[in-house]
């Protein structure tokens, strides 16, 4: 047997170096640094995880399944995770799927494993029993597979030795089990929930070093199994404890689900992919019977929206290949203290600053003196910057207490001279607004060969000014 080799695995960004370093030269952090066993002592501390199948040899796996990418595909019989994906999971993958606690991970991983067959969950964090009055409260999905209601075969133990594997739910935390039980049954999914409930045996579970190790024996699982393997890693809000975010370089895709308590919102992406894009987002909202697809999201952001009221504006906002139309809330009051308060939810603090900053420099409107609050509703975060004029007009509505006209949309990206930049995709956000029956639209100037729709009233501005004089008269 080969001598392991001694690695030093920083905890903040996951490099790893062959020596001990007080400050990582990666991230610049201090004190993150600690001895970390590469994977090729676990079959020497524990032989039986590897047993049957040499979970280090994955050269002929690999080579045979990245030949043909589009027909080793898994449907998740779920079109927002499938689209996410880039047409479901890939055969023999290895997937990671982050999110804060209880934004709804497990929920929306057993309805994956309830739509596919031949899978296996196994929960660290759940009994068995819980997990299965989890499954009878979530509404199954009309596309999926029949046998959704097969029988969950019992104890970890007595499942291991069944030689047709099916649907399956366990509760283990043994890394070994786990293992051994893919190994033996090949299941063509399996979700483990979560990598910081899973150990080996006699080592302690949660530490960084702990998850990276266990994670390298599961990519070694998927890869010489041709299983495909998603784990669940919980990130805290400010993605400070960096347990699954160090697992990052070793994962095939990185899946991430985002939403806030407050609201039942909840948006699947993808921030790396292997064998897809990572520009598409899959919409959700959290109900009682678990997390169902929403085909349209602009009536969800729009739904409770008041008419008349200043301080509004509607936008579209393009994820991916969709374009959602959200409403922007503004309110402008002045300051009792010294200093303005400003507080933003969904775009960028410092965005919200900016813009406050040309509506002083370019408009009658001194916002030197005035707190503003901003929101987006629904709870997406916007990080485009079409969305900058339809911001500008909802803090001039506040400001002027009049209000915007419901059947009108606003976008363009705002420059610091005040001036209304050209959008992206301008055309088809444009016709996503006439299909939901708005009648108006302030943009950017149009380029020339593009057509706007027929039944949209097209206001083109070039400037912060001429939004007022579009919006207020004035
Ligand atoms: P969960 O999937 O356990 O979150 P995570 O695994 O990310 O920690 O989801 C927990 C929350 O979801 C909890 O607050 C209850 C809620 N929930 C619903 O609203 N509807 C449902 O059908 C289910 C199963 C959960
Ligand atoms: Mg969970």
């Amino acid at each position: 047997m080969p001598k392991p080799t001694t690695q030093f695995l920083c905890s903040k960004c996951g490099d790893t170096f062959p020596k001990w370093l007080g400050k990582c030269p990666s991230c610049g952090e201090w004190n993150t640094i600690n001895k970390f066993h590469e994977s090729k002592t676990v079959d020497e501390k524990k032989g039986n995880i590897t047993e049957g199948v040499d979970l280090f040899n994955t050269s002929t796996e690999t080579s045979s399944l990245s030949t043909s990418i589009t027909e080793n595909r898994i449907s998740t019989n779920i079109s927002e995770v499938d689209r996410v994906l880039g047409n479901g999971f890939f055969l023999g993958s290895f997937i990671l799927f982050g999110g804060s606690p209880g934004v709804g991970k497990s929920t929306l991983s057993l309805q994956i494993f309830m739509n596919i067959n031949n899978a296996f969950y196994f929960s660290g964090e759940e009994s068995r029993d819980q997990v299965l009055s989890r499954k009878k409260r979530i509404i199954p999905n009309p596309e999926s597979n029949k046998d959704v209601a097969a029988p969950d075969r019992a104890p970890l133990h007595q499942s291991l030795h069944h030689s047709q594997p099916e649907k399956t739910i366990f509760s283990t935390n043994s890394l070994e089990d786990i293992c051994e039980t893919v190994i033996k049954n090949k299941p063509r999914f399996v979700i483990i929930d979560s990598i910081q409930m899973i150990s080996r045996e006699g080592v302690g579970m949660g530490q960084i070093t702990q998850i990276r190790e266990n994670a390298e024996v599961l990519l070694k699982l998927a890869k010489s199994t041709g299983t495909t393997v998603c784990v669940i890693g919980h990130i805290t809000k400010s993605d400070e404890i960096a347990g699954p975010k160090i697992l990052e370089h070793l994962v095939d895709v990185v899946l991430y689900l985002e939403g806030d308590r407050g609201s039942e919102l909840r948006i699947l992406r993808s921030t790396k992919n292997r064998f897809g894009s990572t520009q598409e987002v899959g919409v959700f909202e959290m109900t009682n019977g678990g997390l169902m697809e929403l085909k349209n999201p602009s009536k969800f952001f729009l739904a409770e929206r008041a008419d008349n009221a200043a301080g509004s504006a509607i936008t579209v906002v393009r994820e991916g290949a969709r374009n959602f139309l959200m409403e922007i809330q503004a309110l402008t009051v002045k300051t009792n203290f010294g200093l303005p308060r400003r507080t933003s939810h969904g775009i960028d603090l410092s965005k919200l600053h900016l813009l406050l900053a040309v509506i002083s420099k370019f408009t009658p409107f001194k916002c030197d003196q005035s707190d503003a609050y901003l929101n987006v509703v629904g709870g997406l975060k916007i990080k485009e910057p079409a969305s900058d004029l339809a911001v500008c007009a909802a803090i001039l509505s506040s400001c002027t207490q009049k209000e915007i006209s419901t059947d009108m949309v606003i976008m363009g990206e705002v420059g610091l001279s005040g001036e209304v930049r050209h959008v992206t995709a301008l055309e088809t956000r444009l016709r996503e607004t006439e299909k939901l029956g708005f009648k108006k639209a302030i943009v950017p100037r149009i380029p020339k060969g593009l057509t706007p729709p027929k039944h949209l009233k097209i206001m083109e501005v070039r400037s912060i000014g001429e939004l007022m004089q579009e919006l207020f008269g004035k």
